[in-house]
């Protein structure tokens, strides 16, 4: 099979982890007989250095005339504490996903057998823990009218969800319920938010539809807290972009380290893949950072994109065994011998 991928390695970080995924992949095809052709494109900081602009209309057009994104990661300590900068790298991301309608962001969270003591949380709490996040993406506070007023002494961020956007989310939410355990959580603040409001009225409407699906209704302070205490109760959860993209973050602690989740942003004609890390500015070309995120995101793209489960489960499979047998990034090997970045790109590619 010819597999047309647009390449976004972005900042920080995004080159490094790239690269081992770049390798990777590439040795999947050519054990399964495909054929990848990749197209770089840039994005974020590298992108405002080349143009001045983050999300750039080339990259537009080589993300459409794609299969497939595998982007890296996005973001420069540069913007981050210059309040007055014009164009921030992030906004680059934004406009990716809005240009190209991703707007649902699946965001797996599940343990690795290997290194269920490395989360700080305890073994019987998460051990099993295998749940799916659906974040909206392309809507709320933020894509809502932003502004300052009061001669800036103000600002706002307004939240704005269309019933349309909601059943989109949640219908994806509903099928992926009724390929796994058939439990979906809708994940609000429905008693204090409207938009929340809205959401639960759209989802309960949609049950009828769903007869299988048990769905419930937590505010999303009551989930924070249960994520912890008892992950294993969930198993689908829907929610809207900030309360998503929060959740999600919190999620990773239980996997171990955030350099191991995935995500793949979907829409109804693009689709991109992630980790749902950042752009770890510190690590920059240390050759430190942990490749797996994006490598299992990899997985996704050859799964979700392509149809290829057989090529999915082999990257899943090697990468299971680099765990099994120590072979990990210094977020993972505590008081044992560490890898390089590239290191564990080898060794993945060698062991396929
Ligand atoms: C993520 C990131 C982004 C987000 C940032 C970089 C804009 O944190 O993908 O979760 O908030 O969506
Ligand atoms: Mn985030």
């Amino acid at each position: 099979m010819k597999l047309n991928i647009a390449l976004l390695a972005g900042d920080g970080i995004g080159p490094e982890v790239i690269d081992q995924a770049v390798k990777v992949c590439d040795a999947v095809a050519t054990k399964f007989g495909h054929d990848i052709n990749w197209t770089p494109a840039l994005t974020g900081a590298a992108a405002i250095d080349a143009c001045g602009e983050p999300y750039p209309d080339e990259t537009h057009e080589i993300c459409l005339n794609a299969d497939a994104v595998l982007f890296g990661a996005i973001g420069h300590p540069k913007y981050d504490n210059d309040p007055s900068a014009k164009v921030r790298p992030e906004q680059g991301l934004l406009k990716m996903r809005k240009k190209l309608g991703l707007f649902a962001n699946v965001r797996p969270t599940f343990t690795f057998p290997s290194l269920i003591d490395n989360s700080p949380l305890k073994r019987e709490r998460i051990e099993g823990t295998d749940l799916v996040f659906l974040r909206e993406l392309t809507g709320g506070i933020y894509f809502g009218e932003k502004g300052r007023r009061d001669g800036g002494e103000t600002a706002f961020d307004n939240c704005v969800y269309t019933r349309a956007e909601v059943q989109r989310l949640a219908k994806k939410g509903f099928e992926l319920a009724m390929t796994r355990t058939k439990k979906l959580c809708c994940v609000d603040k429905a008693n204090v938010l409207e938009t929340s409001r809205l959401w639960r009225e759209t989802v309960q409407a949609m049950e009828k539809d769903y007869p299988e699906v048990e769905v419930s209704y937590e505010f999303v302070d009551a989930v924070a807290m249960r994520l912890v205490q008892w992950p294993n109760s969930y198993d689908v959860l829907i929610t809207e972009n900030l309360f998503g993209d929060i959740l999600t973050d919190e999620a990773s602690v239980i996997s171990g380290s955030m350099g191991l989740m995935p995500s793949a942003s979907v829409g109804s004609e693009n689709q991109l893949f992630e980790p749902i890390h950042g752009s770890y500015p510190q690590a920059t070309g240390l050759d430190i950072a942990n490749p797996l995120a994006t490598i299992l995101s990899a997985a996704m793209m050859f799964e979700m994109a392509f149809g290829l489960k057989e090529e999915a489960e082999a990257i899943k499979a090697v990468v299971n065994k680099s765990l099994d047998e120590g072979v990990v990034t210094e977020d993972l090997s505590g008081k044992n011998k560490s890898y390089k970045t590239s290191e564990v790109g080898d060794w993945l590619v060698a062991n396929l």
